[in-house]
């Protein structure tokens, strides 16, 4: 049997306009083709078929170049071969393992993100998404009807960051640190950030930007300020990273006052979490904090601005109204309100990241 090459995996099917159309027996106009629906609606089945595969540990079984029979992995994981040939199958026609002589391996897609302990590991987003954000979409619905979050009570917390379930947490953190490591490799490589020395990280989480731009500036230094529990898991991935010199941890609330003394603050997946008002009001606290010559950066999945797509930041507004009061914005958005706040020479740099597709940019004079 010849080696079948992994194909890669699509986002969401073709447009239904460039799908075949359908002559029907009763003539007149052909139909479009049914076949984009039957896709958008089993769209769930690859999500789980990979969420599975990965919970089973499946890629990191395969890894380093291994490979498997069905029978081999039916043993392996003391399942019935009935299902190992159905997970097998199924992985590979995601393009996700390659199958040659009856014995599949990994792609190369799964041996570099989906074996727990590589550089790019992006296993925490796939189980955040499949234990935290897939129950919540099954209630999209009431969300949509409700105007409410279904991830968390509002009546209980007053946002997403409140929930002191510890496993939730480490969960949030490990798939945020995934998704924002590379991200921000994209973020550095897109935009020049040479001219700037002091990185404020408005919300930075996990530290994951301070850790690449001070790895791709180096002679910028930085500081996450968040919440004081996340401040210390970033000082954790500081330390990992031997950064400890050049990036310190700021605990507080960027609804409070913001440290002083930085010529660049970032908000990267910031702005989404929130409602206008609060975000017109972060900018322009940023506005009167930053040193004059500095920029500010927002980093986000950006809507078009004819609020049709693309698909990744569409769904990704979705995403924060099961879990936020925001939503994703376009770049004319924020530009009004970077104006709005004082900044001025506004630029929009595109780039192609999981977490962000462009950064709108401000500059104070
Ligand atoms: C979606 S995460 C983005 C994290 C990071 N910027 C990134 O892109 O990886 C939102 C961040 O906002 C932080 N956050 C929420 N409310 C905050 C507040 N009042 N003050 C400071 N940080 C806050 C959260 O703890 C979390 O780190």
């Amino acid at each position: 049997m010849p080696s079948q090459a992994a194909t890669a995996i699509p986002y969401v099917p073709a447009a239904p306009e460039s799908a075949p159309r359908l002559v029907t027996p009763e003539a007149g106009t052909p139909l479009p083709s049914p076949v984009p629906l039957m896709e958008l609606s089993s769209g769930f089945w690859a999500f789980k078929t990979l969420a599975a595969a990965h919970e089973l540990g499946l890629f990191a079984l395969l890894s380093g170049g291994r490979s498997t029979t069905i029978d081999e992995l039916a043993q392996a994981l003391r399942i019935h071969p009935r299902p190992a040939e159905m997970i097998l199958t199924g992985c590979a026609s995601l393009g996700l393992l390659r199958s040659e002589r009856g014995r599949y391996r990994n792609a190369e897609i799964s041996e570099a993100y989906l074996v727990p302990g590589k550089p790019h590991y992006f296993g925490g987003w796939i189980a955040m998404a499949d234990k935290r954000l897939y129950a919540g979409w099954g209630r999209l619905a009431e969300a949509l009807r409700t105007n409410r979050p279904t991830t968390w009570n509002p009546d209980e917390q007053s946002s997403l960051f409140d929930g002191e379930d510890p496993k939730m947490l480490a969960l949030f953190w490990e798939a945020m640190h995934s998704l924002s490591t590379m991200t921000a490799r994209a973020l550095g490589a897109a935009y020049d950030f040479r001219r700037y020395r002091r990185l404020l990280d408005i919300g930075g989480g996990s530290g994951a930007f301070d850790i690449e731009l001070c790895r791709q500036y180096p002679a910028l230094r930085a500081a996450v300020f968040d919440l004081p529990h996340v401040a210390e898991i970033a000082g954790r991935n500081i330390a990992q990273a031997g950064l400890s010199e050049r990036i310190e941890g700021i605990a507080g609330s960027f609804f409070g006052d913001f440290p002083k003394g930085y010529d660049l603050h970032l908000f990267s997946m910031i702005m989404h979490d929130w409602d206008i008002d609060k975000n017109k009001a972060l900018l322009r606290r940023s506005y009167e904090t930053l040193l004059p010559g500095g920029a500010v950066a927002i980093s986000e999945l950006l809507v078009n601005d004819g609020k049709t797509g693309p698909a990744p930041a569409a769904l990704m507004s979705l995403n924060m109204l099961i879990e936020t009061e925001g939503r994703n914005y376009t770049a004319a958005e924020y530009s009004a309100w970077l104006i709005e706040a004082g900044f001025r020479d506004i630029e929009t740099v595109a780039f192609d990241a999981p977490g962000a597709n462009g950064a709108v940019i401000g500059h104070k004079r």
